[in-house]
């Protein structure tokens, strides 16, 4: 494995691995790997022949609040991984590799899907995302790009920014990683406490009673986001952002008056513990045949196992 910390260098391999006939994965990510990244790295390296993993910790996605400076870093651990996964290319960059001039004067904006959801209370994140993918798209030039489903509405955004752009690359959206207790996998859990940490797969927990009284026979969102909302008040540890139902593919908003759910909608959760933020969904589909749902899948030892239908 190569890594890499300049542009040239990146571009120079990638164009190389390109005119040996290999087809160029890319796994973005901002580092401090838990079972949700290396799952991405594994689709990668089964879908292409050339793999990169990114790992740069992005100024531009954090607002001027966030925990930028307290962002978990594991660049070791983040070496040994990503060797061990048979990964071609580890590209680490400095800021000021990425952002020579400091702050970059063309931000890329998706509009429309950035509305709501973590748009709200993070109303720049989403530029600085599209903006760095953006950037790692025009370096790498990946034929297949792997994103996760845990960050949903990222990999809606992303997409849209790929398809709008015309960029020659194949978004792939990955299930979505869950600690054996339900908790989503994400760098940020290193943030929780004790307490909190106990308290954390109450997030999980309200997706799933959500989903549960769907396939008893509820079909109203409003109902869906009040049984969400009242799980969560529950925990003491616990403060909700925003519980919300979407239509899976075009995050048009399911709910107002008289709305009805029916075919694959995602509902997604950001919630508080202390100055931790974590976010969570689940997809569920409602089908002539029934109802499924979609909460990803539980990290074992023996590799990631299918969370079973409630
Ligand atoms: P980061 O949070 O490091 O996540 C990198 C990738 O891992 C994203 O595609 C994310 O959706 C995926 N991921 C994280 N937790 C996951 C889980 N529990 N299960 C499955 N996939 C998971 O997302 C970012 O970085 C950044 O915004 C980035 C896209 C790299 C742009 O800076």
């Amino acid at each position: 494995m190569r890594v890499i910390e300049t542009i040239e260098g990146l571009r120079a391999d990638c164009d190389a691995a390109r005119r040996t006939g290999f087809t160029v994965g890319l796994v973005p990510t901002m580092g401090s790997f838990h079972a949700g990244h290396r799952s991405l790295i594994a689709a990668a390296r089964a879908e292409t022949d050339f793999v990169v993993v990114s790992v740069f910790v992005n100024p531009t996605q954090f607002g001027p609040t966030e925990d930028l400076s307290a962002y978990p870093r594991d660049d070791d651990g983040d070496a040994a991984t990503t060797r061990e996964a048979g990964v071609d290319v580890l590209f680490r960059p400095s800021v000021g590799a990425m952002y020579p001039t400091g702050t970059p004067q063309t931000i890329v904006h998706v509009a429309g899907l950035t509305d709501g959801m973590c748009g709200t209370t993070r109303p720049t994140h989403f530029d600085g995302v599209c903006t760095v993918v953006a950037k790692l798209f025009s370096i790498v030039g990946p034929a297949r790009a792997f994103f996760g489903r845990k960050d949903f509405q990222q990999l809606a955004v992303v997409r849209q920014m790929a398809a709008d752009l015309n960029l020659p690359v194949s978004v792939v959206g990955c299930p979505l990683v869950r600690e054996t207790d339900g908790l989503a996998m994400s760098s940020r859990n290193a943030y929780l406490n004790p307490t909190e940490r106990a308290g954390a797969p109450a997030l999980h927990a309200a997706l799933v009673s959500a989903a549960d009284v769907i396939v008893a026979g509820e079909r109203r969102p409003a109902a869906v986001v009040a049984e969400i909302a009242a799980n969560i008040a529950m925990q003491p540890v616990m403060a909700l952002e925003y519980a919300e139902v979407r239509d899976a593919e075009s995050l048009r908003s399911l709910e107002g008056p008289g709305a009805e759910l029916r075919g694959s909608f995602v509902i997604a959760v950001a919630a508080r513990l202390g100055l931790t933020r974590l976010i969570d969904n689940v997809v569920v589909t409602i089908s002539g045949t029934g109802v499924t749902v979609d909460a990803g899948v539980r990290a074992t030892t023996d590799g990631p196992q299918p969370v079973a239908n409630p």
